[in-house]
C-alpha cells in the first residue's frame, strides 16, 4: 500500500490538515454572538466596531477612484500616495520625521498581524505578551507554531497596572517579541511614555522585536493621542507598530490598516504582502487617502460619541450593586467583573437567554481576564440604556 502524501504523523487522515490549524481555538466572542445573532430581539454589545456608518466624504472617495479606473493591483506597499499621506501623519501626531519608506499598507490591522506572525516566528519561538488582549494575534502566533507567554494586568484602583519586572523576567532565549496593544482592548489601559521608554530599551538590550498594536490611538479621551512607540523609537529600531482605519475612522468593514517598520524591513513586508493579499483593495486605499487627510473633524465627532458613551457607563453600569468597573481614558470597551461570577462564558450565555444582552465573555482575552465580561459602547445612548435596563435587575443584585 502506497503511504498517504498528505496524511503525516499527528494528522486526522479522515481530514488530513495540519493539527495546529485543525485545533484552533475557536473566538469564545463569536461564540456567544453566533448564539446570539439569529434573534432579533438582543442588543449585541459583543463586537468591538463603531456603529456610525463610515462618513459620507470617505465613501465617495472610493466611488470617484473606482469610477476613475483605479480597478487595479496596486503596488505591494500600497498606493503611494496614501503611503505618503500615512507617512505625513504619522510625523506630524507624533512629532517625528515618518518616512514613507517605513509604512507599509495592510488589509487592515488583523493583516498586519498575521505578517508579523509570519515575519518573527519560528516554530518554538514565543513571544511575551501583555494581557488580557484581543486574541486574535495569538492564533497567528500559533499558526506559525509558535508559543504565546501571558504576562496580565492587575486591577489597581480605578484601572490596571503591569508588573514590569514580571514582563521583562518571562522573556527567554526563545521569546521573539514583546507585545503591547496600548490603549488596550479589552481594558482600555494605556502605557505611559515613561514606560514605554523602559520596555524599548530592555528589548534594545536583549535584541528582540517590539511589537505594539496602536490601533486604538486616536480613541483616547484626555489628550489628542495616545503615547507612541512611535515617538521614541529611531528608523533603525526593532518596532513595529500595527495601526488601522477600522476605529480610527468607522472603516472596520473596508480592512485597511498600515504598519510602521524599521527601514530595513521595506522590502521584506512588500514580498509578504504580495504572498497574503498582493495589495490591499485599491479602491479601499483612495478612501483611506480621504479619511486621513479630511477626516478629523469626523474624528473628533466619533471619539466625542465615545466619550458621553463612557460616562453613560460609568453612570449606570459603574453604579450597579454586583459591579466593579474600572474607569478607562481609551478605547470603547467597559471591562467588568460581576460579584459571585467566576465562569465568563457561562455568565455571557446566561445574559444572552435571559436578559437578551449580547456580552463578550472576558475568558476570551486569556490570562486576567477570565472573571471579566466586555461591552463595546460604541453604541447610542438608548441602545445603551435599553442594554442596562435588562441588565439591572442582575447586576444591581436586586
Ligand atoms: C487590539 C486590536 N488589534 C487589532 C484589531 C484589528 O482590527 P482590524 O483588523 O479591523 O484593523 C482589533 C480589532 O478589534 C483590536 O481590537
Amino acid at each position: 500500500m502506497t503511504a498517504n502524501p498528505v496524511a503525516a504523523p499527528g494528522r486526522d487522515p479522515a481530514l488530513p490538515i495540519r493539527a495546529k490549524v485543525k485545533h484552533l481555538a475557536h473566538s469564545a466572542i463569536r461564540e456567544i454572538a453566533h448564539a446570539g445573532m439569529a434573534a432579533d430581539d438582543v442588543i449585541p454589545l459583543w463586537f468591538g466596531e463603531p456603529d456610525l456608518p463610515t462618513a459620507k466624504f470617505i465613501v465617495e472617495a472610493s466611488d470617484r477612484a473606482l469610477r476613475a479606473g483605479h480597478t487595479f493591483y496596486s503596488h505591494n506597499s500600497g498606493v503611494p500616495a496614501l503611503r505618503e499621506t500615512l507617512a505625513t501623519y504619522s510625523s506630524r501626531l507624533y512629532g517625528r520625521d515618518i518616512d514613507v519608506d517605513r509604512i507599509t499598507v495592510t488589509a487592515a490591522g488583523m493583516n498586519a498581524l498575521m505578517m508579523i506572525a509570519e515575519l518573527l516566528i519560528d516554530p518554538g519561538d514565543n513571544i511575551v505578551s501583555v494581557t488580557p488582549l484581543w486574541p486574535n494575534f495569538f492564533r497567528c502566533i500559533e499558526i506559525m507554531d509558535g508559543e504565546v507567554h501571558q504576562v496580565p494586568l492587575t486591577r489597581s484602583g480605578d484601572g490596571w497596572e503591569l508588573d514590569l519586572d514580571r514582563l521583562f523576567d518571562t522573556c527567554d532565549e526563545r521569546t521573539r517579541a514583546i507585545c503591547v496593544n496600548s490603549p488596550n482592548n479589552p481594558t482600555g489601559w494605556m502605557m505611559d511614555s515613561e514606560t514605554q521608554a523602559a520596555v524599548l530599551d530592555f528589548c534594545r538590550a536583549r535584541g528582540l522585536w517590539l511589537i505594539a498594536d496602536e490601533v486604538y490611538a486616536r480613541v483616547v479621551f484626555d489628550r489628542p493621542v495616545a503615547p507612541s512607540f512611535l515617538e521614541l523609537a529611531t528608523p533603525e529600531d526593532l518596532v513595529l507598530v500595527v495601526n488601522s482605519f477600522s476605529k480610527t475612522w468607522a472603516m472596520s468593514g473596508w480592512r485597511l490598516g498600515w504598519i510602521t517598520a524599521p527601514r530595513a524591513l521595506e522590502s521584506v513586508i512588500e514580498n509578504l504582502n504580495e504572498y497574503n493579499v498582493a495589495s490591499p483593495s485599491t479602491g479601499t486605499q483612495y478612501a483611506g487617502i480621504a479619511a486621513v487627510r479630511d477626516g478629523e473633524p469626523f474624528v473628533a465627532e466619533l471619539v466625542e460619541r465615545y466619550r458621553i458613551a463612557r460616562d453613560i457607563v460609568q453612570q449606570r453600569l459603574g453604579t450597579m450593586r454586583r459591579v466593579q468597573l474600572t474607569r478607562p481614558d481609551a478605547a470603547f470597551y467597559a471591562f467588568f467583573s460581576v460579584d459571585g461570577v467566576t465562569d465568563s462564558r457561562a455568565f455571557a450565555k446566561q445574559m444572552l437567554s435571559e436578559r437578551k444582552v449580547g456580552l463578550a465573555p472576558g475568558i476570551a482575552f486569556g490570562e486576567g481576564g477570565e472573571d471579566y465580561l466586555r461591552i463595546c459602547y460604541a453604541k447610542t445612548p438608548e441602545l445603551l440604556g435599553a442594554a442596562f435596563d435588562r441588565l439591572e435587575p442582575v447586576l444591581d443584585g436586586r
